[in-house]
C-alpha cells in the first residue's frame, strides 16, 4: 500500500447540476433534486427494463443483444440488488463460450428481428457448440473479478465451482491463441479492445484499405452520427473481422496490437482466479505466477512516462498516445508502486482528473481529443470505474473523486453511455446498462464501506437509503 498525505475532500454536493457550460435538457434527469435513493432507484428501473430473461442488453435498440464485457460489468451492479440474475448473467454468457475456450464478444438472440444490428449473425457465420449464434472476436477478459465479486456481494461456493473452469478456459484460450514471446496477448481487432474507435488505433488501422462492401450500419439510426464512429472507420472493421472470419477465427488480419486494457484485465483476472481457486479448495499458485508474469512485462513493454501504451505487435513499436486505457493497469494487485504513483500524477495531470472528476477517455490537451464522438474523449462509466476501483486502496483521495464523478455524471444527465468530460452533457444511447450497473455499485460500496463521498453529504444520505435490496424489491414487485 503506498501512503500518501490524505488530499482533502473536493468539496460539493455530489448531485449538484454541472457548471455554467451545461448545454444538456433539464428533462434528461427527471429528479435532478433526487438524493441517492432517486438515484438507485432509476438505475434499478434501466436494468430491469433491460432485462432479457437470463441476461441484460446494454442498451435496447443500440445494442439488442448480449455482449461480453458488458455483462461483467452488469453483473457487478446486478451483485448489489438481485445476486441470482448476476450469476445468471455470468453463467449465460459463458453458456456460449466456444470449445477453444474463447468467450464470443456478442451472443446473439434470435429473436430480435435479423437486421437490427450490424454486423450480424449472418456476417460472422458461426454458432457456439451450445447453438447460439455469436461473434468470433472476444473484449477485455474482465469475467472473473466479476465473478469474484458477484460471490463476495452474496456468497454461492456452487457457483464459484461452475463458473471458475470456464474462467480457466477463458485465460488458457488467450494465452495459446494471443500470447507472444514477449508475454503479451494481441487483440486483432479494434471492437476487441472495448474501446472501438480510440485515437490509439489511428495509425495501425491506417494499415487497413477501408472498404464499403458489405457494411450496412444501423448504429446511425439510433444515434448521431457526430457521436459514433465514422464510415471509415466501420469500413475498416468490417474488413478486418471478415479477414479473420475468413481464416476459421484462427489467423488475424492486418490489425494485432498489445492493448494495456485488455493485458491488464487478463492480468487482474489471474489474481481473481487465484481466489477463486482458493475458495473452491485449489491451488492458487498457478495463478499468482501468472498475474506477476503479466505484470512485469507490461511494465517492461507498454510503460513510458507515466502511462502505459498499446505496443503494435506486427511491428513491435510502441503506439504512444493519450488514451485512458494507459490508467487501467492500476488494477493489477502487483503493480509496482512507483508506477502506480506515476499513473496517479498522469490521471491528475494529463487527464485533468481533479478537475473533471470523471476519466476522459483520451487526454484532453491532444490534438485528437473530441468529447462528444464515441471513444476519442468522453468519459465512460465502466473506465472510471477500473481506474477508481484501481485507485482505492493506493489514493483514496483521488478515488473519492472519481466515485463523484461518476455519480455526478448520471445524477445530471441519466444513465447515458457517456459523457462530455467538461460539462456532463451525456452522449450515444439513453437506459445504459453498465452505466446504471456501476453506479450502484459505487452507492452501495461507498454505503456499506461507510467511506464519505467527497462532500460527504451524499454518504449521509446514502446512510439513510436503507438497503439496495430494499430498492429491489419496490421495482420488481
Ligand atoms: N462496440 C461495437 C458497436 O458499437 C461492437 O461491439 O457495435
Amino acid at each position: 500500500m503506498i501512503s500518501h498525505p490524505a488530499a482533502p475532500p473536493r468539496g460539493g454536493d455530489l448531485l449538484a447540476p454541472a457548471p455554467r457550460q451545461d448545454r444538456s435538457s433539464p428533462a434528461a434527469w427527471p429528479d435532478r433534486a433526487g438524493g441517492p435513493r432517486e438515484l438507485s432507484r432509476e438505475a434499478v428501473r434501466v436494468l430491469v427494463a433491460n432485462w432479457d430473461g437470463s441476461y441484460t442488453v446494454p442498451s435496447r435498440r443500440l445494442y439488442p443483444h448480449q455482449w461480453s464485457w458488458d455483462s461483467a460489468f452488469i453483473a457487478i451492479g446486478n451483485a448489489r440488488w438481485a445476486p441470482r440474475r448476476a450469476r445468471q448473467e455470468l453463467l449465460t454468457l459463458f453458456g456460449a463460450q466456444w470449445r477453444d475456450g474463447r468467450v464470443p464478444h456478442i451472443v446473439f438472440n434470435p429473436s430480435v428481428p435479423a437486421g437490427s444490428y450490424f454486423p450480424g449473425p449472418d456476417f460472422w457465420g458461426v454458432r457456439a457448440p451450445c447453438g447460439a449464434a455469436t461473434s468470433g472476436i472476444v473484449q477485455p477478459p474482465v469475467h472473473a473479478p466479476a465473478a469474484w465479486q458477484v460471490h463476495l456481494a452474496d456468497p454461492d461456493p456452487a457457483f464459484l465451482r461452475r463458473i471458475y473452469p470456464r474462467l480457466v478456459a477463458q485465460q488458457r484460450f488467450l494465452r495459446e491463441a494471443r500470447r507472444s514471446a514477449e508475454g503479451l496477448l494481441s487483440i486483432v481487432h479494434p471492437w476487441e479492445s472495448g474501446m472501438d474507435n480510440s485515437p490509439a488505433w489511428d495509425a495501425p488501422l491506417a494499415a487497413v484499405r477501408p472498404d464499403p462492401l458489405g457494411v450496412s450500419r444501423r448504429d446511425l439510426a439510433h444515434v448521431d452520427p457526430g457521436e459514433r464512429p465514422t464510415d471509415r472507420d466501420y469500413e475498416r472493421y468490417t474488413v478486418l473481422a471478415r479477414a479473420y472470419r475468413d481464416t476459421g477465427y484462427r489467423r488475424p488480419g492486418a490489425f494485432a496490437v498489445q492493448d494495456p486494457l485488455f493485458n491488464a484485465a487478463y492480468g487482474a483476472a489471474e489474481s481473481a482466479l487465484a481466489k477463486i481457486a482458493a475458495a473452491c479448495g485449489l491451488d492458487p499458485a498457478p495463478h499468482h505466477r501468472e498475474a506477476a508474469a503479466i505484470t512485469a512485462a507490461m511494465v517492461e513493454h507498454l510503460y513510458a512516462d507515466g502511462l502505459f501504451h498499446a505496443r503494435d505487435a506486427l511491428t513491435g513499436r510502441l503506439i504512444r498516445s493519450g488514451s485512458a486505457a494507459g490508467l487501467t493497469p492500476l488494477i493489477l494487485p502487483g503493480l509496482p508502486h512507483e508506477i502506480a504513483d506515476a499513473l496517479a500524477a498522469t490521471a491528475l495531470d494529463r487527464f485533468e482528473l481533479e478537475r473533471r472528476g470523471t476519466v476522459p477517455s483520451f487526454a484532453p490537451a491532444t490534438p485528437e481529443f473530441d468529447p462528444a464522438r464515441y471513444w476519442r474523449g468522453p468519459s465512460w462509466i465502466n473506465l472510471s470505474w477500473l481506474v477508481w476501483h484501481g485507485l482505492r486502496r493506493r489514493r483514496p483521495d483521488l478515488a473519492a473523486l472519481v466515485a463523484d464523478g461518476m455519480v455526478r455524471a448520471v445524477a445530471h444527465a441519466g444513465f447515458r453511455e457517456y459523457f462530455d468530460p467538461a460539462t456532463l452533457e451525456g452522449h450515444g444511447c439513453h437506459d445504459f446498462s453498465w452505466s446504471a450497473a456501476l453506479v450502484t455499485d459505487v452507492l452501495a460500496q461507498h454505503r456499506l464501506e461507510g467511506l464519505a463521498p467527497p462532500g460527504g453529504e451524499v454518504a449521509q444520505q446514502a446512510g439513510r437509503l436503507g438497503e439496495v435490496h430494499d430498492i429491489s424489491d419496490h421495482v420488481l414487485t
